[in-house]
């Protein structure tokens, strides 16, 4: 990366490479970064499918202008895979709370020093005040514990008129209404599966500008939600 991202450790922050370990991190993270530690080996063929078809929607909204962008709840790297080919121009820093799944993404992109990767958390992202163009965070967001913390790190890391890309699972289809049930029910951790209007609301809470909605299917079971909004400032979408 030409220049590279600052990496920022609060005091009590223990993220880096101890996401599973620090003494402020919950039950519920402890956990949910034990089910990633399993995960890691095959998530990229298992999931190869769907990603491909959810990621790609992702793709789509980065603006032509944008330069530098985070990717948080970046996983084993398959988001950074699609730009490397669809926009080899972007410099990225992709952020996982899983030790092991930013293992697999480094191990992906060794020696390509315009991606970076770091251990972290969505509420406590190692990255300095207003760096990126674009922050995106792809079929993670309903994981993230303390969602307005998120957010609120998400526009702190953003400049003013940065862009903010959600992709997310979507409880408006049957088949996510009922995957949310039986999650509650059985799921070891937790997860918010929300609808278009909840996550929209959330994302203004924050102070976000709300720029699109819009819901799609991957597959016949997976339903999602694309949010694309604005960190307040200046910026203008140039490519429309
Ligand atoms: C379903 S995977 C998606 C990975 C990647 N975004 C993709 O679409 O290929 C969910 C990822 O979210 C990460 N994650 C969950 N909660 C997180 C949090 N609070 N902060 C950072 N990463 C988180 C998990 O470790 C896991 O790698």
């Amino acid at each position: 990366m030409s220049s590279q991202p600052q990496t920022k450790h609060d005091p009590g922050d223990h993220t880096t490479n101890s996401a599973a370990s620090g003494d402020d991190v919950s039950e519920n993270y402890r956990d949910l970064v034990s089910r990633y530690a399993t995960y890691a080996p095959i998530y990229d063929r298992r999931f190869a499918v769907y990603s491909r078809r959810t990621l790609s929607k992702a793709v789509e909204a980065i603006p032509e202008d944008a330069k530098r962008i985070i990717d948080v709840a970046c996983g084993t790297g398959l988001f950074g895979e699609m730009l490397r080919h669809r926009r080899p121009d972007l410099e990225l820093l992709g952020v996982d709370i899983s030790p092991d799944m930013v293992e697999v993404a480094r191990h992906r992109f060794d020696g390509h020093e315009s991606y970076q990767w770091d251990v972290g958390r969505a509420e406590s992202l190692p990255a300095d005040d207003a760096s990126f163009d674009v922050l995106t965070c792809n079929n993670a967001f309903h994981l993230v514990e303390r969602p307005m913390d998120g957010l609120a790190e998400f526009h702190r890391v953003l400049r003013p008129g940065g862009w903010l890309i959600l992709v997310d699972w979507c409880r408006e289809y049957p088949t996510m209404l009922a995957l949310h049930g039986w999650l509650r029910l059985v799921g070891r951790h937790r997860r918010d599966v929300r609808t278009r209007a909840e996550l929209t609301e959330l994302v203004g809470q924050a102070g976000f500008e709300i720029d699109a909605v819009e819901r799609f299917k991957a597959g016949w079971f997976w339903g999602l939600m694309r949010i694309t909004a604005v960190s307040p400032g200046s910026g203008q979408r140039t490519e429309e």
